[in-house]
């Protein structure tokens, strides 16, 4: 195992130690916009893995939601959501994850998901298959978008432009099997790498919570792109990932909305 991805599985176990304690606390909620929380654990928890970052590789770049630095960075970096569904975390639904990727060319190549609720760690390093424990993942045989579970999340700029993101709500809700909203896209990413989700989409993500999930869900075997299938880059506004057998699918429908509509 790579020295950085022992490091990032490690840290993520710790990190959701920490937060499993403050989970439905609603103690010390902020709001970065209405409807954005953060807490004292989000920052509690990325002070810890940061500190556990810099004493172990003091060279590398990092990348945290609650840091001040979230340029892009081509050399050895770390991208890191300390709490990825902080939403679920303050109203106490046992459905959130710290999230690690080490990335380096724009690529991640180790990546750890921990959900402390149901002690599931997501991991992944590139070229060595992704696994939730030590159980190999793989994504499903589903092959027609009208058969296939997808999952999505809504941004946070939601309010302002409710009827956009709605239309995608409904073309999905129209074409294929059903559709979920969890609240962890990191989470989302790790399902459709086990199996359990067939495809997940969404708009205005930020590096840390795709990057850790993007890795996990290619070496599960699944696909992940632009919405029109061009190479998907971390720190873009639009993320489709699938099993890969529905993935052509999924862009036509997606072709049709960006047809009908521009991003707002
Ligand atoms: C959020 C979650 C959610 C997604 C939001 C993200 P946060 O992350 O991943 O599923 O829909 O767009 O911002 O704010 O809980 O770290
Ligand atoms: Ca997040
Ligand atoms: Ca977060």
């Amino acid at each position: 195992m790579l020295e950085r991805s022992r490091v990032a599985c490690e840290l993520a176990v710790e990190a959701g130690a920490l937060i499993r304690k403050g989970a439905g606390s609603r103690s010390k909620v902020e709001y970065k916009s209405a409807v954005d929380p953060v807490t004292d654990f989000d920052r509690r928890a990325q002070a810890l893995i940061v500190g556990g970052i810099r004493s172990a590789f003091p060279d590398d770049a990092i990348v945290a939601e609650e840091g001040d630095d979230h340029g892009r960075t081509e050399g050895s970096c770390w991208v890191i959501d300390p709490i990825d569904g902080t939403a679920n975390f303050v109203h106490g639904l046992p459905h959130f994850a710290v999230s690690i990727a080490w990335m380096d060319g724009g690529r991640p190549m180790a990546a750890a998901v921990y959900d402390p609720s149901k002690d599931d760690l997501f991991h992944a390093e590139r070229g060595g298959g992704a696994f939730l424990g030590s159980e190999r993942l793989a994504v499903s045989a589903v092959a027609e978008l009208g058969r296939a579970l997808l999952v999505t999340g809504f941004p946070y700029d939601r309010r302002d432009h409710v009827d956009f993101y709605l239309r995608y709500f409904r073309e999905f809700l129209l074409s294929a099997q059903d559709v979920r909203r969890y609240g962890s896209a990191s989470l989302d990413l790790c399902y459709v790498a086990a199996g359990r989700f067939d495809g997940f989409w969404e708009w205005k993500l930020h590096p840390w919570d795709t990057a850790a999930g993007w890795l996990i869900l290619e070496e599960a075997g699944g696909r992940v792109s632009d919405f029109d299938g061009a190479p998907y880059d971390a720190w873009l506004p639009r993320i489709l990932a699938t099993n890969g057998l529905v993935h052509d699918q999924a862009i036509e429908v997606l072709a049709r909305l960006a047809a009908a509509a521009a991003m707002p």
